[in-house]
C-alpha cells in the first residue's frame, strides 16, 4: 500500500467532514482533524458500531464550524447567549447545523454545550468534550492529556471527571462565574461516582 492510498484511507475513515458553512482558518481546521482522528481512534479502540462512530465524528466537524465567525455572525445565530463571546461559537452552531436539517438531539447537545459540558448529555456530547481537550495539539500538561487520551477506552468516567476537573478549575482560576450548565455537569457525575 501506498504513503497515498494510507492517507487516503484515513479521512475516508474520519467522515463526515466540515459542513459548507463553516468559517474556519487553516489552524482550527487542523485542530478539528486532530479531534475528529482521537475520537475515531477511541471508537476503534472500543468496537463502536458505525451509526454511533458517525455521531461522534459529526458532532466534532460541526463543533468549532464557527468558531472563527465574526461576532455579528455569532451573535445572529446564538442571540440568547451571554458571557463571553468565545463561549458562543457552540450555541451559533448548533443552531446553524439544527437550521441545516440536523435532527439528533444527542449531536446538536453536544455541539451547543461543548465549551461547558451538560449532565443530560449522552455519550456524543461526553467524547466530543474529552476529546477536545485532549488532543494532541494543545501546549499544555502534554504529557497529562496524553495519558488521559490513551486511558480513555478503558475508563470513560474516570477520564471525562478528570477533564471535567481541569476545565473547571481553569475557569474558576479565571474569575468568571461558573456557567449553571457546567456547574450541573460538575455535580452529575459527582454524584454517580462519588
Ligand atoms: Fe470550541
Ligand atoms: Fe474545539
Amino acid at each position: 500500500m501506498t504513503g497515498g492510498s494510507a492517507s487516503a484511507d484515513i479521512s475516508a475513515a474520519l467522515r463526515p467532514t466540515l459542513p459548507a458553512w463553516a468559517e474556519v482558518t487553516p489552524d482550527r481546521v487542523a485542530h478539528i482533524e486532530r479531534v475528529a482522528h482521537l475520537v475515531a481512534t477511541w471508537a476503534d479502540r472500543m468496537g463502536i458500531p458505525d451509526s454511533e462512530r458517525n455521531r461522534w465524528l459529526k458532532a466534532v466537524w460541526l463543533h468549532d464550524a464557527l468558531r472563527d465567525a465574526s461576532p455579528a455572525t455569532l451573535g445572529e445565530w446564538a442571540s440568547s447567549s451571554s458571557g463571553p463571546v468565545e463561549l458562543w461559537h457552540g450555541p451559533a452552531a448548533a443552531a446553524r447545523a439544527k437550521a441545516e436539517g440536523e435532527l439528533d438531539r444527542g449531536v446538536l447537545d453536544a455541539v451547543r454545550y461543548h465549551s461547558l459540558g451538560l449532565a443530560e448529555w449522552d455519550m456524543v456530547g461526553r467524547v466530543l468534550y474529552c476529546a477536545d481537550y485532549l488532543e494532541p495539539g494543545r501546549t499544555f500538561d502534554v504529557a497529562a492529556r496524553a495519558e488521559l487520551a490513551a486511558l480513555f477506552p478503558r475508563d470513560v468516567p474516570g477520564v471525562i471527571r478528570a477533564v471535567a476537573r481541569a476545565r473547571l478549575s481553569h475557569l474558576a482560576r479565571s474569575g468568571w462565574p461558573l456557567p449553571e450548565p457546567m456547574v450541573r455537569f460538575w455535580n452529575s457525575l459527582s454524584v454517580a461516582s462519588p
